[in-house]
């Protein structure tokens, strides 16, 4: 097993149902440790980057509208084989696709307002665990 960090967003509908706590502790209880936490407004710069990949999509538009409409919250998370880990507690991207028990199941309203992301690969990771994290800002305890 390998010991990776990955980034979780929890979006803004899963922010206006108050559930951060409950979110959290599903990540705790599947031994996925928070070692970095902040609760930020994301900008349109922060969005595009985030979502590059998707720039050019129909749907780009309603996604950053919505990823702007208040507050979320940045969750770094550590502990074994994290990246895959975390996507399946997540859960799939279209909710009317996710499984009994993850959080989107529980959580999320359509696509777009699907209640949180997880990086989607190694590389995902660590451009976006370190675009908002500085270095001292993420408390490992290993
Ligand atoms: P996320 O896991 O944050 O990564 C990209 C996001 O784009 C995804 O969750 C959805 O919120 C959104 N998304 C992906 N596909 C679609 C789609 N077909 N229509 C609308 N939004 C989408």
């Amino acid at each position: 097993m390998i010991l990776e960090r990955t980034l979780s967003i929890i979006k803004p509908n899963a922010i206006n149902k108050h559930v951060i706590g409950n979110i959290i502790k599903r990540f705790e209880d599947n031994s996925l440790f928070v070692v970095g936490l902040k609760m930020i407004k994301l900008n349109y710069h922060q969005v595009s980057f985030i979502y590059s990949e998707h720039k050019n999509k129909l749907f780009f538009n309603e996604l950053l509208e919505f990823m702007t409409s208040s507050a979320i919250v940045l969750l770094v998370l550590e502990g074994h084989n994290a990246i895959n880990r975390n996507r399946l507690i997540i859960g799939h991207t279209n909710p009317a696709y996710a499984n009994i028990g993850t959080i989107r199941k529980d959580y999320a309203d359509s696509i777009t307002k699907n209640a949180i992301h997880g990086s989607a690969s190694q590389e995902a990771a660590n451009r976006e665990i370190y675009y908002f994290f500085k270095k001292n800002e993420i408390y490992s305890t290993l």
